[in-house]
């Protein structure tokens, strides 16, 4: 598939930095599961899910997960990403059709906000004691704490004074406790920073389970899916595609969205409304409805503004970095623009979502007129 060729892509240039990594910046390991399971791990026949009855979030699921699955769930906030997840691991019931489990399948799994579930007042140490039986020692608890990088001051201090990394590895440490076969994993990145991203990214790569992955980090999902599916109107459908095609997609689509709302001039030279909300637009006083409007037409003129000058900071960078021989001549400067191109295109990625959904605000509001 074409996401398939492009995370081959996505990895072949993540090497460059990882020696740089290695130093700055603790591994995730996770434990490969103790026997792989017959494929299917997990299927889903005509399923439906929601949070009331009779009004399913989700309907006409149709989806298989293999044991060496890496799928990425793409769509926009509140289309039910975190619903399937939670169907998944059995938080949320079916309301129609079935969902077939191996029997010994033990997910591993990190709910959205889960961050805000840790106990404040206890430490690292005190979550490890809860959630292992009582026959491990002290000392096992305290290694395996270590391998998550809490050692002795870190794994007794409390929760409260944790940085936000800190307790994202928390999670996660204690995810993989169980060795999963399947870890399913709800905006993992929200309070990692770069490097600690990319230690996630190699961590993933190196797990041999099977991962499910809702983000919004590009990079992250360029380099560790190799299915799309996409959560819309209702279901969830694989996407062909790669993850490139998609954002090309969306974006385009905005662009014709942003076309046909602009009113073209005839050969009169007079403005002609060939668009619904164009003909909407004339029976109001055109003034009034601009100053309402403003607002958030100027939000998406920023964002796009914006978004704009980091693509062209970007491809200066790149046209740095591809210099002949710039990583044997300069290799110290070479590292740190690497890793400057790499916090960019986070950056990018968020400007986008920013730039859809102000448009998106600003189309709506237009519509409403
Ligand atoms: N506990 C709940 N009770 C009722 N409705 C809910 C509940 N949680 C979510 N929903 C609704 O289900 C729909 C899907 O929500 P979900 O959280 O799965 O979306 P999402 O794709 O994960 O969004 P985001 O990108 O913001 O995390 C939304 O309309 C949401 O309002
Ligand atoms: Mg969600």
């Amino acid at each position: 598939a074409r996401q398939a060729q492009s995370r081959m892509k996505a990895l072949a240039k993540m090497e460059s930095i990882a020696d740089i990594l290695s130093e700055r910046v603790l591994p995730f390991r996770f434990p490969a599961p103790d026997k792989p399971l017959s494929s299917p791990i997990i299927r889903l026949e005509h399923a439906s899910v929601g949070y009331e009855p009779d009004k399913p979030v989700l309907r006409d699921l149709d989806l298989r997960i293999d044991q060496d699955d890496r799928i990425a769930l793409l769509g926009a906030n509140g289309n039910g990403k975190s619903t399937l997840a939670k169907l998944l691991i059995g938080k949320l019931r079916l309301q129609d059709g079935r969902m077939r489990q191996s029997k010994k399948l033990r997910i591993g799994y990190l709910a959205q906000h889960q961050i805000d579930e840790l106990n404040p007042k206890e430490t690292p140490y005190d979550h490890f004691r809860a959630a292992l039986p009582e026959e491990t020692t002290e000392a096992q608890l305290r290694a395996r704490l270590g391998g998550f990088g809490f050692g002795i001051d870190k794994a007794d201090t409390q929760v409260a004074d944790l940085s936000g990394g800190e307790k994202t590895r928390l999670l996660f440490a204690l995810l993989c406790l169980p060795k999963p076969h399947l870890m399913i994993l709800d905006e993992p990145t929200n309070h990692l920073d770069v490097d600690s991203r990319e230690a996630l990214a190699q961590g993933l790569n190196e797990y041999e389970g099977a991962v499910l992955l809702i983000s919004h980090d590009r990079h992250l999902v360029n380099v560790c899916a190799d299915r799309l599916w996409v959560v819309q109107e209702g279901t969830v459908t694989p996407y062909e595609g790669s993850l490139d095609d998609y954002r090309t997609e969306l974006l385009r689509a905005v662009r014709q969205q942003q076309k046909a709302d602009k009113p073209a001039r005839d050969k009169n030279g007079t403005l002609s409304h060939h668009t619904k909300s164009g003909q909407k637009h004339r029976k109001r006083n055109a003034a009034e409805k601009r100053a309402a409007l403003t607002p958030l037409k100027q939000a998406a003129q920023l964002a796009e503004e914006r978004l704009s000058e980091l693509q062209s900071a970007q491809e200066k960078l790149q046209n740095i970095l591809t210099r002949p021989n710039f990583f044997r001549d300069m290799p110290q400067k070479a590292q740190e623009l690497a890793i400057k191109g790499r916090q960019l295109q986070i950056q990018i990625a968020a400007a986008e979502d920013n730039w859809l959904a102000a448009q998106e605000a600003y189309e709506t509001a237009l519509a409403e007129e």
